[in-house]
């Protein structure tokens, strides 16, 4: 699945919302997250963010995606 790492935190521009086919990203308190589940993999919305706060998640840098991953269970899983 894609992911959306920590420079969307406070940021959320919201464009990536409008290019997901399947409606599978969520709004956060500060940022956006993408169901891994639901997540088809079609890397729209990868290009739209200005911020480039979304990979492919084994492309994410990993001083983003470590606790990216932590905050994006923890959305899920609440
Ligand atoms: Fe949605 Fe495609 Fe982005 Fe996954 S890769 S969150 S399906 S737009
Ligand atoms: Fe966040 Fe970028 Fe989407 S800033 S809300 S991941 S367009």
């Amino acid at each position: 699945a894609y992911v959306i790492g920590l420079p969307c935190v406070d940021v959320k521009d919201r464009s990536c919302i409008e290019e997901c086919p399947v409606d599978c990203i969520y709004e956060g308190r500060r940022a956006l997250y993408i169901h891994p589940e639901e997540c088809v993999d079609c890397g729209a919305c990868e290009p739209v963010c200005p911020v480039d706060a979304i990979y492919f998640e084994d492309d994410m840098p990993e001083e983003w995606g470590a606790d990216h991953a932590a905050s994006n269970a923890a959305f899920f899983d609440g």
